[in-house]
């Protein structure tokens, strides 16, 4: 029982190094809302940047710890389902981005794409 238990927090330890969250980025406590994500992770430059290749793994774990807020908030409009696929590839290609798989960020540049996405699910104002 003891045993295992320690086991358990172990490999909880391990992943999380493995992840990077043991060098100093911190995944976010809350949901971040929308506009925070878009002011921090697109407008910010934090896209840009991963795209371009220019990015530290810190950046990119931040970056996908943005896109996970992102699928867990709900869209202030357009259809929540189609948001959660719109958005869940987003995420899953900032996660690809951080294994390293090849291509992974010319998918990432697609599937961010500002106006395709804000022409769905922006309100106009
Ligand atoms: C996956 C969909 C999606 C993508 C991709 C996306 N946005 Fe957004 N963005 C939104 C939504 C939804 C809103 C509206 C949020 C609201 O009004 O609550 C928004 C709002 C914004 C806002 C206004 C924020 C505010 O405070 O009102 C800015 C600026 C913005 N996006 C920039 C960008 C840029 C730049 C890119 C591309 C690099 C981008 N967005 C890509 C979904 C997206």
């Amino acid at each position: 029982m003891r045993y295992s238990a320690f086991a358990a927090i172990g490999c909880m330890l391990v992943i999380g190094l493995g992840l990077g969250f043991g060098k100093g980025a911190q995944p976010e406590d809350d949901v971040k809302p929308i506009k925070e994500v878009m002011a921090e992770a697109m407008k910010g430059g934090l896209q840009k940047k991963i795209v371009k290749g220019d990015a530290s793994d810190e950046e990119k774990m931040k970056f996908l710890d943005m896109m996970i807020s992102l699928v867990e908030n709900d869209p202030p409009k357009g259809d929540p389902t189609e948001w959660k696929m719109t958005a869940g590839t987003a995420m899953m290609n900032a996660a690809k981005v951080v294994v390293g798989r090849e291509g992974a960020a010319e998918a990432l540049a697609e599937s961010t794409n500002c106006m395709a996405c804000h022409a769905k699910f922006k309100p106009s104002d």
